[in-house]
């Protein structure tokens, strides 16, 4: 008798096969709180504390160990070598001890020929260093970006495009496929267009990956708070990109940071679990007070972070004082977050119909901080100190429970938003009028664009120009928006940001081109 011969597939990973990483990685890396002082001890003494106040079993079970593991010098087969002084029983050891626990281990490497602390880099050492790796019990790698060099006559971004991609295969092709957090993107984030062109095939080689800067470490200068705000800004850019399987990572949360309130502690963390990023805590965990671990073991901001449908929460409006987020969740929730980014106490309202609800219906709405419920109607109002986050996750009752993407769409580059202005549009600073607020019906190649201040108009294309014309008028009004950013109109040509909103040649090199559009979007499929 024959045998049936099944071909073996290679295992994917990342949007590939969501099912290697479902949910955004949560645990502890040392670096942001204690750099290159990094040890067994340092370790076994977090994982214990980890296991014994509560944060293993709420869901942080990865330890990753960041630069400066490693000898400055590889063995004489080429094989990398922990630091002996550091890690007196190994890694292997190490990774052992996790996995008792019911802890996973990961490890760092870099992409070039040297980490960013000047250890071995894994150039042309890739798949000795990746079977290393899975033979040391370690299944989790950061890839850094230091030291790599353009060869070949390539572009810099695209030897990263080849280098991350080389790795993503080698690591697909392991019987066990290593969860892989790409730094690359780090590396081009103050060119938007090539720091968007490097974005657009991250989804497809790594399950999540350190898009900006790195969070101020514990003993850095500067303001913890602002560097928090400047990876978050780099964030709301991304939303596009973000699914399961893959997970944009804004970088560690900073708990015991000494330049934090407990305000923008808890502000820090809910935001973040309202982009569904990985929730990886640098600090020293065995010191940190009770409330702070409270705060992380919140269950309800956690079912937030972890949600199947891996939305991130996208701008629905910004002006002076508040930046207000919104995105769908498994259960058909819809859950609004707002920050208040001033200097001072400050009260916003928010109408339901900046969510893309219905406003004859009657809400649900539980404050994931106090866990109290309330009853909305129309709209809800907050109160909040400065820097503080509200986070409410709202129940629509039967026969209620359409929701449509609605929010800011804004160029990312110059972060102005389109404003609906009396029968045209125009790219305009935001200012959280409903004029800057789009409802976003449709899919593919057939989405329409409605302003909240008039939703019997649709932004359309007409004769090289962009008008607000009846939505029934029927021509003109279809647009479809793709992984890179661009909205392109049924003429063929893509919005571009500019005092009046006009249309140019769709080029992927124009950062004016780089619209954020509210989460739940589909996108079109290729490039515009
Ligand atoms: C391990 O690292 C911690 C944190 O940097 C440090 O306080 C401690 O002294 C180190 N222990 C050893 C044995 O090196
Ligand atoms: C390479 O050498 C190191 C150090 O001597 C050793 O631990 C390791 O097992 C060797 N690796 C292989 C693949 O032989
Ligand atoms: C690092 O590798 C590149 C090739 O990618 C090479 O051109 C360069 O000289 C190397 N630099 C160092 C410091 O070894
Ligand atoms: C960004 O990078 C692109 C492509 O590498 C380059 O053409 C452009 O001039 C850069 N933009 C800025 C503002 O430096
Ligand atoms: C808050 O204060 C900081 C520091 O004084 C200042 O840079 C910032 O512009 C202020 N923000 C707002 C929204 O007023």
């Amino acid at each position: 008798m024959a045998l049936l011969m099944v071909p073996l597939l290679p295992v994917q990973a990342s949007v590939e096969n969501p099912s290697l990483l479902p949910s955004p990685p949560m645990g502890f890396n040392n670096w942001a709180r204690f750099e290159c002082d990094l040890n067994e001890t340092l370790f076994t003494e977090t994982a214990q504390s980890m296991l014994s106040r509560g944060l293993l079993e709420a869901g942080y079970n990865r330890l990753n160990l960041d630069d400066c593991w490693m000898q400055h010098d590889r063995a004489a087969n080429g094989s990398l070598q922990w630091d002996t002084t550091k890690f007196p029983n190994g890694i292997p050891w190490l990774a052992n001890y996790a996995h008792e626990l019911g802890f996973h281990l990961g490890i760092y490497e870099d992409a070039g020929n040297a980490t960013c602390g000047g250890y071995p880099g894994s150039y042309q050492h890739e798949q000795q260093d990746a079977d290393t790796f899975a033979s040391w019990g370690i299944d989790y790698l950061k890839l850094d970006g230091c030291n790599v060099y353009a060869e070949d006559g390539r572009l810099l971004r695209d030897e990263y495009k080849y280098l991350y991609s080389e790795w993503h295969k080698i690591l697909s092709d392991m019987s066990k496929p290593l969860i892989f957090s790409e730094s690359a993107p780090a590396y081009f984030c103050t060119n938007e267009t090539d720091w968007t062109r490097v974005m657009d095939w991250i989804p497809y080689n790594g399950e999540l990956a350190r898009h900006s800067d790195d969070i101020l470490v514990y003993s850095g200068a500067g303001s913890a708070w602002e560097s928090i705000m400047t990876n978050y800004g780099y964030q709301v850019q991304l939303v596009r990109y973000q699914q399961p399987g893959y997970y944009n990572d804004p970088d560690f949360l900073i708990p015991d940071h000494p330049g934090l309130t407990e305000d923008e502690k808890k502000s820090h963390f809910a935001l973040w679990a309202s982009f569904g990023a990985p929730l990886i805590i640098s600090a020293y965990i065995p010191a940190l007070p009770e409330e702070v671990i409270t705060f992380l073991k919140n269950k309800d901001l956690i079912d937030v972070d972890q949600d199947e449908l891996a939305q991130q929460a996208a701008l629905v409006t910004r002006d002076f004082n508040f930046d207000v987020l919104t995105r769908s969740l498994t259960n058909g929730d819809r859950l609004l977050t707002v920050l208040n980014r001033g200097n001072s106490t400050a009260t916003t309202t928010i109408p339901v119909t900046h969510l893309g609800l219905d406003s004859s219906c009657k809400y649900r709405a539980r404050d994931l901080w106090t866990s109290t419920v309330k009853t909305i109607k129309d709209s809800v109002e907050v109160t909040l100190d400065t820097h503080a986050t509200y986070v409410y996750r709202i129940t629509p009752p039967r026969g209620c429970t359409k929701t449509t993407p609605t929010g800011m769409i804004f160029n990312t580059a110059s972060g102005r938003c389109l404003t609906a202005s009396s029968g045209k549009a125009t790219f305009s600073s935001c200012d959280a009028t409903d004029s800057q607020v789009w409802a976003v019906s449709g899919s593919g190649s057939k989405l329409t664009l409605s302003p909240l201040s008039d939703t019997s108009k649709c932004l359309a294309s007409k004769d090289g120009s962009v008008l607000l014309v009846a939505c029934d008028s029927g021509s003109g009004t279809s647009w479809s928006h793709f992984i890179t950013g661009h909205l392109k109109s049924g003429s063929g040509d893509c919005l571009v940001d500019s005092v009046r909103a006009s249309l140019r040649t769709c080029d992927q090199n124009v950062a004016g081109q780089i619209m954020g559009l509210p989460s739940g979007v589909q996108l079109a499929t290729g490039a515009a």
